[in-house]
């Protein structure tokens, strides 16, 4: 498995660009097989996330072609399966949007149950809540979920409880084609579940209230194909701008949506960073020793769960005692808190909340990505570290930063990739 070996100090200055959304292009690929005729979705992220449910779409007999590393054209028209067989799915927890898109092309879909990050139980009982809603049954056999619809779906008001992304787009996806009115109320409102309603509107579909918790969809006929550009990254965005404040560095973060970051930029503020925001641009300016804060995360527009990780690692070289309430995901989301204390940094935890000691510095030791934020916060550990870390099991990372070396050696890190021979143990498997 291969690992990055950061050596710290090194202060990020410059400019860096944010790539295509991955919670976006993971559900907005899978919603092409709900279009008669072939899809160009553009800024999409060079990332193995991506790279498994193109694979997925092969597999199923649809025509992908890759125009270039962003841009990937789809026709789904010899797509003959509803059953989504690929080994691969079970990898990756995106893989069940392939449920709701193929209810909403073919009322039928047998799809692998989901894997994706490891920190805790992730359920999926809100989404069949909606399918069955919706006019679906479904049955649990051998690692896999088959849900079916005898007749068409029709419309129904689902109130979700809880506030799910995968939930309020999976019941988007099986609803866009359904007979009649889908109210979804307690939806999710982050900018990818937008993104994904705005893609579906403009390929004919009827959906209103996207982004707010009360979203209406009028079920039509047909969906068309269209070219369609993802949203900037909102996570990847804030992962370089904790980076730069974690650094004491001076970084412009190009190609974002400040209103995404909003909470973010809050955060940072109230630590004692400065933010400058542009029309498409994040500038962070770190000039001062950082502060300590309190943060919950919560649904959008809150402090996002994805960013946990990452400001809980900035939060352990400021100054002062900081709490961390983690209120979307069990504690489990906690797990990499053993990693970072490998490197000095002073956090207990207690159920859903860390309470961190500003530590004086961190000091660079191996330790591992236990899932994909996890491991981008300890990278932003590496970089603020005395001496050199090495991050093993890089693979996570790279499920959700496209060419996170390259871009953070354009910034001023001292960091490469190491390939290692795999252990024999990982022969063993
Ligand atoms: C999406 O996961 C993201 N993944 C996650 O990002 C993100 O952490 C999460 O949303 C919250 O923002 C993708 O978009 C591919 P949820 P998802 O359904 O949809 C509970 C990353 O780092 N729940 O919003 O699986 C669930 O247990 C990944 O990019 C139910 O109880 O998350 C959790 O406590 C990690 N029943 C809460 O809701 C359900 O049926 C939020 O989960 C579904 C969810």
């Amino acid at each position: 498995m291969d690992k990055y070996v950061i050596k710290g100090g090194c202060r990020l200055t410059g400019e860096v660009n944010i790539s295509g959304a991955k919670n976006a292009a993971v559900a907005i690929l899978p919603a092409v097989i709900l279009s008669d005729s072939p899809c160009r979705i553009e800024n999409i992220p060079d990332i193995s996330d991506v790279k498994t449910l193109t694979y997925i779409l092969k597999e199923m007999g649809a025509r992908v072609e890759y125009l270039d590393l962003h841009t990937v054209e789809i026709d789904p028209r010899p797509i003959m399966t509803d059953i989504v067989s690929a080994e691969i799915a079970r990898r990756i927890r995106a893989s069940y949007y392939f449920i709701g898109a193929l209810l909403g092309r073919c009322r039928n879909a047998v799809v692998p149950l989901p894997g994706g990050c490891n920190f805790g139980v992730r359920p999926i009982d809100q989404h069949l809540k909606g399918f069955v809603a919706l006019g679906c049954d479904y049955s649990l056999d051998n690692g896999m979920i088959s849900v079916s619809a005898k007749n068409d779906l029709h419309g129904a008001n689902i109130y979700l409880d809880v506030v799910t992304v995968g939930a309020t787009m999976n019941i988007m996806l099986a609803a866009v084609k359904a007979r009649g009115l889908t109210v979804i109320e307690n939806a999710a409102r982050e900018p990818h579940i937008v993104d994904l309603a705005n893609f579906l509107n403009t390929m004919g579909a009827d959906i209103r209230g996207a982004g707010t918790d009360t979203i209406k969809i009028h079920g039509v006929q047909r969906l068309r194909g269209v070219t369609y550009s993802i949203i900037p990254d909102q996570i990847e965005a804030g992962t370089y701008m904790v980076a730069a404040a974690a650094t004491g560095g001076d970084v412009v973060v190009k190609n974002v949506t400040p209103k995404h970051l909003e909470s973010i930029s809050a955060k940072l503020v109230e630590m004692g960073v400065t933010i400058e925001e542009g029309d498409d641009t994040v500038r962070v300016l770190c000039e001062r020793p950082l502060r300590k804060c309190n943060v919950k995360t919560m649904p959008h527009p809150g402090f996002p769960t994805d960013m946990q990780p990452q400001i809980t690692t900035l939060l352990s070289v400021a100054k002062g005692t900081s709490m961390v309430n983690e209120s979307v995901w069990e504690n489990n989301r906690f797990k990499y808190v053993d990693e970072l204390r490998r490197m000095g940094a002073q956090i207990t935890v207690d159920g859903k909340v860390a309470i961190v000691e500003g530590a004086d510095r961190l000091k660079g030791a191996p330790v591992r990505a236990l899932d994909l934020r996890a491991g981008a916060a300890m990278v932003i550990a590496g970089l603020v570290a005395e001496g050199t870390t090495q991050v093993e099991d890089v693979q996570y990372i790279e499920r959700g930063y496209e060419n996170i070396v390259e871009k953070l050696v354009e910034l001023g890190a001292d960091i490469y990739r190491m390939e290692e021979p795999e252990r024999t143990l990982d022969k063993i498997g």
